[in-house]
């Protein structure tokens, strides 16, 4: 892993697969004036991905890849990332398992954020599991990508409480709003060694 300490700013990518709402609250934050990062590059699985509009907005490059062939487009996705000069991966609800050789291949750190308190609830529907579970909090957390899914090493979270009568798409929508502020902060921990 290359050092991200010294290096003036970082060209951070961001892989999303559908609304990019985190693509652009990355986006956003990268735009402060004490930010240590530049969003380079977007990278979607899906032509439709809704957040591609925020590529559009704010003038950020994009590549669709076409995922028929697992293989190939992970050859794709290290080109590009290597042409766009990318430090650091943030994927932002991207749908696809990235596979251990990419991860070995990739020379860069790469992050994930996550709808659940991690260790709990890996993988999908994570707040309709909490509620079936009478879980009292849900939340989000942003990690590191490793060989296993879900399993790298926390860098932040954020507990949500989960109220009485609450329902998966207002859990889902206070998360995210959560999601909004946590993912900008832990680049921040990351980069600034807050
Ligand atoms: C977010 O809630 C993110 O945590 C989740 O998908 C949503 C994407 O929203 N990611 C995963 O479930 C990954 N396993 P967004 O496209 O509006 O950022």
């Amino acid at each position: 892993m290359p050092k991200l300490t010294g290096i003036k700013k970082i060209n951070i990518a961001v892989f999303i697969s559908g609304n990019g709402s985190n693509f652009k609250s990355l986006i956003i934050n990268s735009l402060k004036k004490k930010s240590k990062y530049e969003v380079k590059l977007v990278i979607s699985n899906k032509t439709s991905a809704k957040g591609l509009k925020y590529a559009r907005k704010f003038k950020i490059k994009k590549k669709i890849i076409n995922y028929l062939n697992k293989k190939d487009a992970e050859k794709t996705i290290l080109v590009e990332l290597k042409k766009n000069k990318i430090d650091l991966v943030c994927l932002a609800g991207f749908m696809k398992i990235l596979s251990n050789n990419l991860i070995k291949k990739l020379k860069c750190q790469i992050v994930n954020i996550h709808p659940s308190l991690l260790p709990k609830y890996k993988g999908l529907n994570t707040h309709q599991r909490a509620l079936n579970n009478k879980e009292k909090y849900s939340g989000c957390t942003v990690h590191y990508v490793s060989s296993k899914l879900d399993s790298g090493k926390i860098i932040l979270q954020k507990k949500v409480k989960i109220l009485k009568n609450d329902t998966c798409d207002r859990l889902t929508k206070r998360v995210l709003r959560q999601e909004h502020l946590l993912y900008p902060r832990a680049l921040n921990k990351i980069l600034f060694n807050l």
